[in-house]
């Protein structure tokens, strides 16, 4: 069954769920021609407070994906912030949530319009989303036969909705082949990401994770944990290429993002990663990582945008 929400927030106003209909003939509909994020929004108990994660990062970077695009965003910062609170507020969320803030084209004709001439609408859909069983057991991988789209083509650093075309074919052929998330290799045949997440790996006690040159999205899980593997657990983080062997021999191996949180991967291409479980630094990088993102680690609080007013807002300098 389709998943729901009890409204959407669609080109300026809440409306409910089965009202959210745009037409076939717009280019959103007709070529997938949109740019999207993906972020989530985390509970905490202690606080009885709801926290986007890392909320204007994400904007950021919508804009550097529009902006490739030649398309403009017809709303501020902060009215797209405004949207998303009002939205999930709507919703009455109070556990998990994941939400997709979506810039789109609307009526034109992409191939012979100037973007201009094409209206720009958005759209925010929020659902309820709780970790899954993934995070907690880990997932069979396997290397995808399909290759991540070029930044020559279409550019992965875009998180668009076309390029999830891409995504879709490698997805279903590992499914078909009995593996649960795919790893693809770039053009040049270094690993670049998963379908819907960054990848990083432990050798020899240095985490390594490809370069935002190797065909991936510029990941805020994967900034995040970088600066909080080096600064919080005192461990080294490398940015370079991954060959396809290295993982099969590599001690742990995990994917990141803001849906899939921190998936460990058990095995790639039926070879156990390590034992063939979560490894332990990967328990510890997804223990560091669901502390900062639910308010737990003081520090880190300037990532978090409170939804319901419960809790204040920490400035950048606290
Ligand atoms: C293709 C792809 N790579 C990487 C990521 C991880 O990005 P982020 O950490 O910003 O969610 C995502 C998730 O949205 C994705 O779809």
């Amino acid at each position: 069954m389709a998943k729901s929400a009890p409204f959407v927030w669609l080109d300026g106003k809440l409306v409910p769920w089965e009202q959210a209909t745009m037409h076939v003939a717009t280019e959103c509909v007709l070529r997938g021609e949109n740019v999207f994020e993906g972020e989530r929004a985390y509970w905490s108990d202690t606080e009885q407070e709801l926290f986007l994660f890392r909320h204007a990062e994400h904007i950021a970077r919508l804009r550097q994906g529009a902006k490739i695009m030649r398309m403009t965003i017809p709303y501020s910062d902060a009215q797209i912030e405004e949207a998303c609170i009002a939205l999930i507020r709507a919703c009455e969320y109070r556990g998990g949530v994941h939400f997709r803030p979506v810039a789109y084209f609307a009526e034109g004709e992409l191939t012979d319009y100037k973007p201009e001439e094409i209206r720009t609408g958005m759209f925010i859909l929020a659902f309820s989303r709780p970790t899954t069983k993934s995070v907690h057991e880990g997932v069979t991988s396997c290397v995808s036969t399909w290759r991540r789209n070029s930044d020559l083509a279409s550019p992965s650093r875009i998180k668009a909705g076309s390029n999830y075309h891409n995504s879709r074919l490698a997805y279903i052929d590992a499914r078909l082949s009995g593996f649960q998330i795919p790893i693809l290799l770039n053009a040049a045949g270094k690993v670049a990401e998963g379908p819907g997440a960054c990848f990083m790996m432990v050798r020899n006690g240095t985490v390594i994770t490809p370069p935002v040159t190797a065909d991936i999205l510029e990941s805020i899980t994967r900034e995040t944990l970088i600066e909080l593997i080096r600064a919080e657990l005192g461990v080294e983080v490398i940015e370079r290429d991954i060959d396809r062997t290295e993982l099969y021999i590599c001690d742990e191996a995990f994917f990141c993002g803001s849906g899939h949180e921190v998936t460990p991967i058990n095995s790639v291409d039926r070879y156990d990663v390590g034992e063939g479980k979560p490894g332990p630094l990967t328990r510890r990088i997804q223990k560091l990582y669901f502390d900062v993102v639910s308010g737990a680690q003081p520090k880190y609080r300037h990532w978090l945008t409170p939804v319901y007013g419960t809790a204040t807002r920490a400035s950048a300098a606290e």
